[in-house]
């Protein structure tokens, strides 16, 4: 067995909890900064990591999503989330735990979580960064979209797959 797949049968996936939230931010905030930094300017970066500062949106998403962490030990590594049946809002890793297959097993359950729902798409709006994971799970773009946050113009894709 490899490394990557001793860590990936060590790794378990649970629903969050609230008292996540300040875990779950930190990590956010982190990858972002770290892992989206070839992507994105340092501008765009900080305005992308704002999101954090309000509390009830994120509190409100956390309680009305199925979310999903991933957790090594007693380490938040990774979560993602449906919002309704059909709309994959979150989706980040770890930065010191990229490339492990940490996102893979995280959208497989929320995959299935969407045909239990009944859905017969998947859709998100995807980084720059995130783009090649999209692509490997099938996901084809739909548009690029520009969005203007706090002034700033920050770019992703509408993605979408068929399940
Ligand atoms: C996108 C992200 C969630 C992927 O997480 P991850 O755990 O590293 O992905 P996995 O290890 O499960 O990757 C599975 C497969 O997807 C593809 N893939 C993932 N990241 C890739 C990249 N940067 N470039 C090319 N292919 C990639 C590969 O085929 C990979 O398999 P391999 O490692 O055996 O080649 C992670 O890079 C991340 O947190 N990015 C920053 C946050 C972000 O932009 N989130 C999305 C907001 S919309």
């Amino acid at each position: 067995m490899t490394l990557r797949q001793v860590m990936n049968n060590e790794i378990t996936i649970r629903p969050s909890k609230l008292d996540d939230l300040k875990e779950m931010q930190k990590l956010f905030v982190d990858t972002i900064t770290t892992i989206c930094k070839a992507d994105y300017s340092t501008e765009q970066i900080n305005v992308w990591t704002s999101s954090i500062e309000n509390t009830q949106r994120w509190t409100d998403k956390l309680t009305s999503q199925y979310f999903l962490v991933a957790e090594l030990g007693n380490q938040i590594v990774g979560y993602a989330s449906l919002e309704n049946n059909n709309y994959l809002d979150f989706l980040y890793v770890h930065s010191d735990y990229q490339r492990q297959g940490i996102a893979d097993k995280l959208y497989d359950e929320i995959e299935k979580e969407a045909i239990k729902r009944k859905a017969t798409a998947l859709h998100s709006d995807v980084s720059k960064t995130a783009k090649p994971f999209f692509e490997k799970k099938g996901f084809r773009t739909i548009a690029p979209q520009i969005n203007i946050i706090q002034g700033v113009e920050i770019i992703n894709y509408k993605m979408a797959r068929q399940l």
